[in-house]
């Protein structure tokens, strides 16, 4: 039987990733996750209750757990989300985005190594990574693709980037089987409420204050994160081994026109005036060093794997404002801390 590793998924994105995976049936969905301050197992604690994710509590930098769930489950995919991935806190404090994105890649990478050398099929490690490696455009210029020159700007992307250039020598030095996806901004459901889209939407919701970043003319690609996962599927699929592939929404925004059209969302479901929720919105000091734009050309992915992406963000985001409000307990519960309790009540007899 066919076994994925896929780390992080008790976060974001990883968390959409293996309730997909779960769904199309196949692989046995093995899950490293540490359960950081964004690890809530919360997330994906249905799949895990009924069998369909197999949860393991660990850290990715730690060598002898890592290659003893290599040794005993002879993996044949590694889906690698485990990652720090908040440029705020990365310009707080750079160590843990150091440790988990770099050390801990390479830690994976090594055990992939080790076990596939010894394994026939075609294994395959897909690191998933982020535009922000590329730097900031200018206006008008033309979006980052496969090609585009590394300019990580933030301690966060300056991480990845590190990360990306570990799987990519990994490859070319030691022939390990590896595609590298960078994509653009997600949103969707399960997003931890320190990012922009949750964090608007909750706050509208709660008539707390909407903080803009400086002028909110910064620009962002973004990804709703269903498509993101399908566009992952099909790399695991039918990817080149060896290749970059770069996944984006076609949806470029600037921030300021998102959070006003955010709090007209939460308006119009809560039955509120027009305007109520955007009396909110305060412009404060600008993030140190903030990239002013990202975006995505994903022509390779639509012309080689065939994706596209299904929605787009002013179609989705009634779904994903009411998301959050019908969920408005388990953001509660992220945001009091009553989250990190979870696993102990709920696992702590089997952790
Ligand atoms: P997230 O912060 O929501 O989740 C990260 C998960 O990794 C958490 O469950 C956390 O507990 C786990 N983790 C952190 N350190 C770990 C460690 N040392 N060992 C094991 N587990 C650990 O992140 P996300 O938004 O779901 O992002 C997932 C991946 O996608 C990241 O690699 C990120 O860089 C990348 N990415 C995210 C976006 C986005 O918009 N969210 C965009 C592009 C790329
Ligand atoms: P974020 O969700 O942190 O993603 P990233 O920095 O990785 O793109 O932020 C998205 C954009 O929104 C970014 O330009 C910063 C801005 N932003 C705000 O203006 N206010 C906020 O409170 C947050 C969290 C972000």
């Amino acid at each position: 039987m066919s076994h994925w590793l896929v780390t992080g998924a008790a976060g974001f994105i990883g968390a959409n990733f293996v309730r997909l995976a779960a769904a199309a049936g196949g692989p046995r969905l093995v899950v490293l996750d540490a359960l950081t301050y964004a690890g809530n197992l919360e997330n994906i604690a249905d799949l895990v209750a009924d069998g369909r994710v197999e949860f393991h509590r660990g850290d990715i930098c730690d060598e002898p757990l890592v290659t003893g769930l290599f040794a005993r489950y002879r993996f044949d995919r590694v889906v690698h989300f485990a990652a720090e991935s908040h440029v705020d806190r990365s310009i707080l404090g750079a160590g843990p985005f150091v440790r988990t994105n770099v050390h801990g890649t390479a830690v994976l990478l090594d055990a992939a190594r080790a076990c596939w050398k010894a394994q026939t099929g075609d294994p395959l490690f897909l690191h998933v990574s982020t535009d922000e490696v590329f730097g900031s455009l200018e206006p008008g210029e033309a979006p980052f693709t496969e090609d585009s020159p590394y300019r990580p700007n933030s301690p966060y992307s300056a991480s990845k980037a590190a990360a990306d250039h570990l799987v990519r020598a990994w490859q070319h030095t030691h022939g390990l089987p590896a595609i590298i996806s960078n994509c653009s901004n997600n949103y969707g459901p399960w997003q931890f409420p320190e990012k922009l889209i949750p964090l608007m939407i909750l706050n509208a919701i709660d008539g707390r204050e909407l903080p803009v970043y400086g002028d909110g003319m910064q620009v962002r690609d973004w990804l709703h994160v269903e498509d993101h996962c399908t566009a992952l599927l099909a790399m695991l699929e039918r990817g080149q081994p060896g290749r970059t592939y770069v996944v984006g929404g076609n949806c470029e925004r600037a921030n300021i026109d998102i959070i006003r059209r955010i709090a007209s969302e939460v308006d119009a479901l809560l039955g509120k005036p027009a305007g109520s929720a955007a009396k909110f919105i305060r412009h404060v000091a600008d993030r140190p060093g903030h990239d002013r734009r990202y975006a995505m050309n994903a022509a390779v992915l639509r012309r080689e794997l065939g994706w596209q992406p299904r929605h787009d963000l002013e179609g989705a985001l009634p779904s994903v404002v009411r998301w959050y409000w019908e969920n408005r307990e388990w953001a509660a519960r992220i945001r009091s801390g009553a989250y990190r309790e979870y696993y102990e009540k709920q696992y702590g007899a089997r952790a």
